[in-house]
């Protein structure tokens, strides 16, 4: 097998020449000869002035530099583009597809034999993760780790359940705009991804668990020592594997290992985003992401990790408990301890190493966060494909619940009327929003956490039942049923709602319906338009998302990207 510099030569009709050529340039950087016979590890350099939570990834990529060398190989860093997701238009999740196809094209077109995949914030690892496995060269993926907490008069904050739980504060008139603004300095304090188990903690605790990083990568905290000591383990794992040219991940992501993952979503009262990625990731190792199986584990596999939201902790604290490894004890029946991970060895050495000291953070069985899992899907005539719940974020008293429709069209409707001071709505109304999904938005917004009109929260409404096709961020609460599939702009019946209409929420029977009859569906059906495309979506990147992505329950990939787009266009055409 070839490898190192001599790995995918860049086509001159002469392989000869074609190595000549790239010593030619390579030896303008300074390397001997020595050093470029080495195999090579490529690090991802996701650094960017637009993507705080990624500062420290230049101290990163010195300690896998470091790592690597120690163990014999030649490091080369290379950019892709990188993601953070305040600062990305219209939404983050429109161009984490974007990010996979340039890291998948990026690893398969430079001459790399192990890649190291340096990213955290959202939709980065999960992107990266989709990228490595379609191009399965050995990879080792190696989170930017969680900001430590803030504190603000006296009380300890995080980004970002904390950020919508105090702008909810200021909305209902409790937290002045002064306040708010010493605030917006305090909930993020240092370069790292949000503390709680919001996204990008739940993608990293996931990326563990499939073993695709080192134990303790999720949850060492990104200005620790820690953090930098994995970074330089994960080099010399990268290393190692380089000269091995293996473990790929076609032979660590394995349909056990996204079992793995779903267990340990559903024990970390994780984020549900967690579950379109993972549903995108298991796509690419032509795993059909099972919701009824993972509905089932929900069942089985209580939440145990106490952080914020679902529970009273962050990161740092979960770190010190002993992080993922320690967890994955606790759920060891749930799990297949005997997967490999990238660093070598299996997922039960990773628990054998985990620390056993007492703790609150890591709960047991007996005295768990929330005796179900983290999350519930739901079918019923609003969502056929099914849909998602947090519950362990929800308000257990709103989880039977049946009220009148309040019906959103898309979110520019929303934001115009939601805090009018004459929208007809009701605390025990059911607030719909719909058309922003994968299509309708584009990129399923974070606005399935709808505000409570402002004149209920005024009145002290703190929840209420809340339902649409976009998502959530990781760090919200609420009862919220997201990810409804299909989605209004395909034809979704989710389309077909009217104000007034009944909508029942049973959790316990996993159903949301509209009690709305068939005839009548059946006319609105038949007089129902899908929405033209939005401005800008004629071409370009717009378009290819347009015409390529996939609903949430298969995890919004492009249908191109997944390992068997014929059969995925198949299956589609069969619903
Ligand atoms: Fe980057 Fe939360 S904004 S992880």
């Amino acid at each position: 097998m070839t490898s190192g510099l001599r790995k995918g030569l860049t086509s001159y009709g002469d392989a000869g020449f074609s190595l000549f050529l790239r010593k030619v340039f390579i030896k303008a950087a300074g390397y001997s000869d020595d050093a470029l016979d080495r195999p090579i590890v490529g690090i991802t350099d996701t650094a960017s002035d637009f993507n705080p939570c990624h500062g420290n990834a230049p101290q990163l990529i010195e300690a896998v530099k470091r790592g690597v060398m120690l163990a014999g190989a030649l490091p080369m860093t290379f950019p892709t583009i990188s993601i953070h997701e305040s600062f990305a238009h219209p939404t983050s999740m429109v161009l984490r597809n974007l990010m996979a196809m340039d890291t998948e094209e990026m690893i398969r077109a430079q001459p790399m034999d192990a890649v190291v995949l340096i990213g955290g914030c959202d939709k980065t690892m999960p992107a990266q993760m989709m990228a490595a496995i379609s191009a399965d060269i050995p990879a080792v993926v190696l989170p930017v780790g969680p900001m430590v907490v803030g504190h603000h008069r006296g009380e300890v904050l995080g980004a970002c359940t904390d950020c919508r739980r105090l702008w909810g504060e200021h909305r209902g008139g409790r937290i002045d705009a002064a306040e708010m603004e010493e605030i917006a300095g305090r909930l993020a304090p240092s370069v790292g991804t949000c503390m709680v188990m919001g996204t990008a903690s739940t993608i990293g605790a996931m990326a563990e668990a499939l073993g695709l990083a080192l134990p303790g990568a999720a949850s060492a905290p990104a200005v620790h020592a820690d953090r930098l000591r994995i970074a330089e383990a994960s080099g010399r794992a990268a290393a190692e594997m380089a000269k091995r040219h293996r473990p790929r991940p076609s032979e660590i992501v394995t349909a056990a290992a996204i079992r793995n993952a779903m267990a340990v979503l559903q024990a970390t009262g994780g984020s549900t985003n967690g579950l379109v990625h993972l549903a995108a990731i298991a796509g690419r190792a032509g795993i059909e992401l099972d919701y009824a199986a993972f509905d089932r584990m929900g069942r089985d596999v209580p939440v145990l990790v106490d952080l914020k939201p679902s529970g009273a902790h962050y990161m740092e604290h979960f770190h010190h408990a002993g992080g993922v490894p320690r967890l994955m004890r606790e759920i060891a029946d749930a799990m297949d301890l005997s997967r490999p991970i990238v660093g070598g060895g299996t997922l039960a050495d990773a628990v054998a190493a985990a620390p056993d000291h007492p703790t609150n953070v890591v709960r047991t069985r007996a005295d768990p966060v929330s005796a179900t899992g983290s999350m519930a899907i739901l079918t019923g005539n609003l969502a056929p494909r099914g849909a998602v719940i947090k519950q362990s974020a929800a308000s257990e008293r709103l989880m039977s619940h049946r009220g009148r429709a309040v019906v959103f069209e898309n979110i520019e409707d929303m934001a115009a009327r939601i805090d009018a001071p004459d929208l007809d709505v009701a605390a025990d109304d059911v607030l719909i929003l719909r058309n922003a999904g994968p299509v309708g938005a584009p990129g399923m917004p974070e606005a399935g956490y709808l505000p409570i009109p402002r004149k209920l929260a005024q009145a002290g409404v703190k929840d209420m039942v809340r339902v649409s096709d976009a998502r959530m961020s990781g760090t919200a609460f609420g009862t919220i049923v997201l990810h409804v599939v299909p989605e209004a702009a395909v034809g979704g019946p989710l389309a077909l709602v009217r104000t007034g209409d009944t909508i029942v929420l049973d959790v316990a029977a996993r159903r949301i319906d509209m009690l709305v009859d068939e005839a009548e569906l059946a006319a609105r059906r038949a007089a129902w338009t899908p929405p033209p495309p939005r401005a800008g979506e004629q071409r370009g990147y717009a378009r290819l998302y347009r015409e390529q992505v996939l609903q949430a329950d298969e995890g919004c990939d492009f249908r191109v990207l997944t390992a068997d787009p014929d059969a995925s266009a198949r299956k589609d055409a069969a619903r």
